[in-house]
This record gives structure tokens, sequence and C-alpha cells, in this order.
């Protein structure tokens, strides 16, 4: 008899750390439903990792996640998807994509790029297929980042509006992803559901090569090199999809627990959390 596959979504699946984690969860026979921002980038993606593994089970949907229309318009398509395919049931969220940015940039609501897609489309995404997660008890990851720990919320300027600064906009919304993790395991956690953060060390993705300017282009061209492969990153995701009985820790690196900043705790994750709720417009279920 044949044994169904279990159904991950990964954001940021067509390069770097999420297209290695789907090779993993590929080889692994899980199905995988990639999200990534465009059409030509996710049919890339796809021949590529179909040519690998010709019997896998590999669906892309695509759209700009700053934006949170889209956000919700992809959570819809995969809802759609699940239906059909899984039972209604997803075992695992990776909400992954992320960008820097140079320059103080804005999505249709006004939000801060940085903030935008490294959070806020994570906090969307998971209320969406939350649903389909607690059937399956499953697992949501995020990749955060050691540079969460140098970093303390900006209350008063969430979005950095009053002088921009790239880099701490982009260790808060690291900080972000665990303070959301945090929240989702305090919630959920008797419903069967565990989050974690990830962090996935330097490596080696063309992530500050994108839609950044000349000095942030040059000095993570620079950086890059010292970055280990996204295939190692990628094992720390699929042993938290695969080990049997959750972890109870937080906060993983090369397949270990790790200390995460004392940052994260109750009271910053609830109050992210109530704002997040605001700025998405969505209520989740207490
Ligand atoms: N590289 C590191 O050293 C490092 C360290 C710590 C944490 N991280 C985190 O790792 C995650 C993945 O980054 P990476 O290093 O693997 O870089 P990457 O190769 O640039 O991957 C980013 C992914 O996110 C997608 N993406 C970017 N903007 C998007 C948007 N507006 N809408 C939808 N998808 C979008 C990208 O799509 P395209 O292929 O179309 O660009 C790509 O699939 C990020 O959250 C990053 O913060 C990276």
């Amino acid at each position: 008899m044949q044994v169904k596959s279990k159904s991950v979504v990964v954001t940021g699946a067509t390069s770097g750390i999420g297209f290695s984690v789907c090779e993993l969860l590929l080889k692994n026979r899980f199905r995988v439903i990639g999200v990534g921002r465009s059409k030509e980038n996710c049919e890339a993606a796809r021949e590529r990792l179909i040519e690998k593994y010709p019997e896998g089970e590999i669906v892309f949907f695509y759209g700009d996640m700053v934006h949170q229309q889209e956000v919700f318009r992809v959570a819809s398509e995969i809802r759609d998807y699940l239906r059909k395919s899984s039972g209604d049931e997803l075992h695992a969220l990776i909400n992954n994509a992320g960008c820097v940015r140079s320059w103080y940039m804005t999505s249709n609501e006004g939000y801060e790029h940085q903030f935008a897609l490294n959070h806020l489309a994570g906090f969307i995404l998971t209320h969406e297929l939350l649903p389909c997660l607690i059937r399956a008890k499953g697992r949501i990851l995020f990749t955060s980042s050691a540079s969460h720990k140098m970093m303390r919320m900006r209350w008063k300027d969430l979005m950095f509006e009053k002088g921009y600064n790239p880099l701490l906009a982009y260790k808060q919304s690291k900080l972000c992803n665990m303070l959301f993790a945090y929240s989702l395991n305090e919630m959920y956690r008797d419903k069967g559901i565990a989050a974690y953060g990830v962090d996935p060390g330097l490596v080696n993705t063309s992530i500050g090569n994108k839609e950044t300017g000349f000095i942030v282009n040059l000095v993570w061209s620079i950086r890059r090199r010292f970055g280990v492969s996204p295939d190692e990153p990628a094992k720390t995701y699929l042993m938290l999809c695969t080990v049997e009985t959750p972890p109870n820790e937080l906060y993983f690196k090369f397949l270990k627990p790790a200390r995460y900043s004392s940052q994260v705790n109750k009271e910053n994750a609830d109050r992210l959390f109530a704002i997040s709720e605001q700025l998405c417009n969505i209520r989740y279920e207490r």
C-alpha cells in the first residue's frame, strides 16, 4: 500500500535556502507546495526540481507577498489545493520568504518592505492556513537569523518611517519571526501545533543582491562568499519536519537548539501579535 505524502508549504522556494529545503523535502517524499514571487522564477524552480526528482509531487503558487492582497490570494489558492490533494491537512508551513532593502520602500498598504514581507506575510499566511495545520497537528517554521539578538522592538516607529536604517529594519523583522513563533506556541501548542525559529547561519545566497543599492550589493557579494551552502541549513528544516515528537525548544541552528534573545518574551510577543492583527485586519482564534 502506498503511504500518503505529507504536504509542506515553503515560501521563498525559488532560490537560496527555500529551494534547498524543497529539494530535501522532495527527496524525503513530502508533497511540496512552493511559493515564489514571480511566475517565471516559479516555473524555473519547478523545472529544476522535477529534473532532479521526476517522481516528486511539487506545485508552485506565485505572488508578490510584500502586498497583503497577494498573500490572501495565494493562501486561498493553497487552501483549494490542499482540499483537493491532502484532505485539507498541512503538515508544515515554512515561512522563509525574505528580503533586504537599501532604502525605504512600502507595500500597497504603506508598510515598509522588510516588515511587510519578512513578518506580516507570514503572519497572514499562517492565519489562513492554520485550520489545515491544526488538523494535521502541524509545524510552523520561520527563517529567523542570529541578527535578531542584536535588536529591540522599535515600538514607537515599527516601520522606521523616521530615519530609515535598513539593517535595523532587517534585524527587527527577524526578531518579529521569533516573537511570532513564541506566540504560536503559547496559543496553539495544546492543539498540537509546534512553531520554531531557525537560524540558518550565514548562507551563500543572493538575498543582498536583489532590489538593493550599490553598497548593500557590494558588501553582500563579498560577505556571502563566507557563507555555507543553503543545503546546510536545509537539514534543520527537514529534521523539524520529520522528527516524531516535536521538540519543546523554540530556536534551532544546524540541527541543535540554540540560545535566543531575552527580547523574545511574552510581553513583546503579545504586543507584536496584537499590532500585527490590526495591521493585517485579521483576528486569530483564541
Ligand atoms: N542568506 C543568509 O545568510 C541568511 C541568514 C539569516 C536569515 N536568512 C533568511 O533566509 C530567508 C531566505 O533568504 P535567502 O538567503 O535564501 O535568499 P534568497 O535566495 O533571495 O531567497 C529569498 C526567497 O524569497 C522570495 N521573495 C523575495 N521577495 C519576495 C516577495 N516580494 N514575494 C514573494 N517571495 C519573495 C525570493 O524569490 P525570488 O527568487 O523571485 O527572488 C526567494 O525565493 C530570508 O527570510 C532571510 O532573511 C538568510
